[in-house]
């Protein structure tokens, strides 16, 4: 199937997670026409009844291209940049408060710096892979999907068809960090693949596909300007931020909104930009445009400590925000100092000799390097389905997804919590379109919007099994009040008189039920924010009751650095993260383990390769993109959570914790390495050739 023969496919009306609302349609719409946009662009399928015969039949096809001009160069076409229609999921494009120039010029300090990342790509283990199945108008698709509902719709949309007749499955993931947000190409493809040979297909990228089929992380460039008093305090900032997007796409993300958002300044200013070129579309990777300006801020942050010959962590007290630095309003609950703290005392912090290249151990130069972070609080309206059975077990469902970061696990757990029920009783299914909807999984949103569902659709189906015992004489719990009933291990029991009680399942098998089911969809409290999310993949944060909800990290590094092959080894990482509560200890720390490892990466290997004559990544593939295997990775990733009480976020009072997991790692580390060699790599991934 190529361009001559593919059915017309219709754009959709509504934006993929990272479009603006006004870039709502655009996109690439496969085989529509013979225009090759960018290199790794699909321009036909091959179907085959092995998967040998289709790889081989896909080497056979010969296509003839007139050249066109290209543009490929980020940093060569900087002049080209143009401003998104959008905004920085929901922070403006550009931003403004105070006077910047009456400032810096009144600034006993300035430090003023330009820092790049390059190009890096997800890299999850499984790579993207859909099932198409018709039967008559019905489609059934089998994906690798952060967003079932987004999947079905797009499909909808594009096909022409009632999304009733389509079922998305997604019920593993083997990773994502954000590549599966969107409906790519390839899905509609097996979907057009499948009708047209009038057969089931399976499409599966390979690793070489992976780099130009689900995004990327755009490379970035920030130039900031920090200006400060002698004892430290921010009197100005700026930040300019560059990325990249496709000729036919649009993408933004949040790049700036930490030097808008993280510490008390006056005066602050930031840009972004955007320059179009012929690359496949940027997507949202963990912590989208907040890693990497996190990146720019703490490294400039670290200069100026140097500068005012202060400590790092002390120059980040002397400008801690009380009250959010844009809005004015409070923090619904913030333990960044207890992180600062914690992190210094346990990386040892007060043995650091400030000194840069002056400390070692043998023949290895050490630094320890710090760097602060936060994230939005996102939660958007999602639902769950809670059904108590007549055998003393539950079921629980909402349509999310699990990627490998314990979905599964922690929505079991909450609904253990609330029912009173042991975990082992309660299954939690996900990861089908037909179940009630949730929002894309990402934007570290899933246990304070699915959470809070699940919550919220077993408290109601035990209420309303509560409520027939209230009123059935034959009950032990006749004419209690419901606030006087509590339940533990599949009984409901009287608060007032230890022991008496009954069980979920006796209470149901009088009544002649098999099972009490809620549904229940859970939305943010009153006073929701009226921006609207659209960029950068995942939205911002709710500002119900007038609070800023934000999640806090602090990051600390010791790295040791072999001065003559300028081999960086990160020997400590210490995490400390303040995110509300913890739901589940054990995938929260596995989380952030591995967003210590992703922070390792992108601080010293990751980078895409591209070849500027043919517009062609000359790495696409795990044996020279690097990402950090278990050689690379301490063993000692020290992470603590300090637990903050937070009643306003959520009614569970857990803020989320993927993004934050990545953000500062990378900026840490760079401050580690300059504090063991006197150099300032400015440009991730410090490979060793920057450093010798
Ligand atoms: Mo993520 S980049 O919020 O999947």
């Amino acid at each position: 199937m190529t361009h001559l023969n593919a059915p017309r496919l219709r754009r959709t009306d509504f934006p993929q997670p990272g479009q603006a609302p006004k870039a709502k349609g655009l996109g690439l719409l496969p085989l529509q026409d013979d225009i090759v946009r960018y290199c790794g662009q699909h321009i036909g399928v091959v179907v085959a009844d092995t998967f040998e015969r289709a790889t081989h039949a896909a080497q056979l096809i010969r296509v003839q291209y007139d050249e066109q001009q290209s543009k490929t160069d980020f940093a060569a076409n900087l002049s080209r940049a143009i401003e998104p229609s959008g905004d920085l999921a929901g922070q403006p494009v550009d931003s403004r408060r105070g006077d910047v120039q009456r400032a810096l010029a009144a600034a006993t300090v300035r430090v003023e710096q330009t820092y790049t990342i390059a190009t890096e790509h997800h890299n999850p283990m499984a790579p993207g892979a859909t099932v198409a199945v018709w039967d008559g108008p019905q489609l059934t698709i089998y994906d690798a999907s952060q967003w079932v509902q987004n999947v079905r719709r797009t499909l909808a949309q594009m096909l022409a068809m009632p999304e009733a007749n389509i079922r998305v499955f997604s019920k593993f993931v083997g990773g994502a960090f954000g590549c599966y947000l969107r409906a790519w190409p390839h899905i509609v493809l097996a979907a057009v693949a499948a009708r047209y040979v009038k057969r089931p297909v399976k499409l599966v990228l390979t690793r070489e596909q992976m780099y130009t089929s689900v995004g990327f992380r755009t490379p970035t460039i920030s130039r900031i300007t920090l200006g400060a008093a002698r004892d430290g305090r921010l009197l100005a900032m700026k930040h300019e931020g560059f990325e990249q997007t496709s000729t036919f796409d649009e993408w933004t993300e949040a790049l700036t909104r930490p030097t808008q958002t993280t510490y008390a300044c006056p005066n602050v200013e930031t840009s972004f930009r955007i320059v179009p070129l012929n690359v496949h579309t940027p997507s949202a990777m963990r912590a989208p445009g907040e890693s990497q300006g996190t990146f720019a801020l703490e490294s400039t942050l670290d200069e100026l400590a140097y500068e005012l010959k202060l400590d790092p962590v002390e120059l980040r007290l002397r400008n801690y925000a009380e009250r959010d630095p844009q809005t004015n309003e409070r923090f619904s609950s913030k333990a960044l100092r207890e992180c600062y703290r914690e992190g210094a005392s346990r990386i040892g912090w007060g043995k650091r000799n400030p000194e840069p290249r002056s400390m070692s151990e043998g023949r290895y130069l050490i630094g320890i390097g710090m760097a602060g972070g936060m994230y939005p609080m996102l939660r958007r309206p999602a639902s769950a389905t809670a059904r108590i059975l007549s055998d003393g077990s539950a079921v629980v469902q909402s349509s999310t997804i699990d990627m490998g970061m314990g979905t599964y696990t922690s929505m079991t757990i909450i609904a253990s919590d609330a029912l009173g029920l042991a975990p082992e009783r309660v299954r939690f299914q996900l990861g089908d379109s037909a179940m009630p909807p949730t929002p894309l999984t990402g934007g570290s949103m899933t246990v304070a919007s699915v959470g809070s569902a699940v919550h919220e659709a077993c408290l109601v189906a035990r209420g309303k099994i509560v409520s027939l015992a209230q009123r059935d004489s034959r009950s032990p719990l006749f004419g209690l009040r419901e606030e006087d009933v509590v339940s533990g291990d599949g009984h409901l029991l009287s608060k007032i008189e230890p022991g008496r009680g009954e069980t979920y399942a006796a209470i149901l098998l009088r009544n002649g039920l098999k099972e009490m089911e809620a549904t229940v969809e859970s939305k943010a409290a009153a006073n929701p924010d009226p921006r609207t999310p659209s960029g950068g993949g995942t939205g911002q944060g709710p500002r119900q009751e007038n609070f800023s909800m934000q999640i806090f990290a602090a990051q600390f590094a010791l790295v040791r650095v072999d001065p003559e092959l300028g081999e960086v080894r990160v020997a400590r990482h210490v995490s400390v993260i303040g995110a509300g509560r913890i739901i589940n200890p054990k995938t929260a720390r596995s989380q952030i383990v591995g967003g210590v490892t992703q922070g390792i990466g992108m601080a010293l290997m990751e980078e895409t390769v591209m070849d500027h004559r043919f517009g062609r990544y000359v790495n696409a593939n795990l044996g020279e993109y690097h990402v950090p295997v278990n050689a690379d990775v301490p063993t000692d990733i020290d992470v603590h959570f300090i637990e903050e009480q937070d009643t306003h976020v959520n009614p569970l009072g857990a803020k989320g914790i993927g993004e934050i997991a990545l953000i500062g790692v990378a900026p840490a580390i760079a401050n580690a390495v300059y504090h063991a060699t006197g150099k300032r790599i400015r440009d991730l991934p410090i490979t060793l050739d920057k450093l010798l």
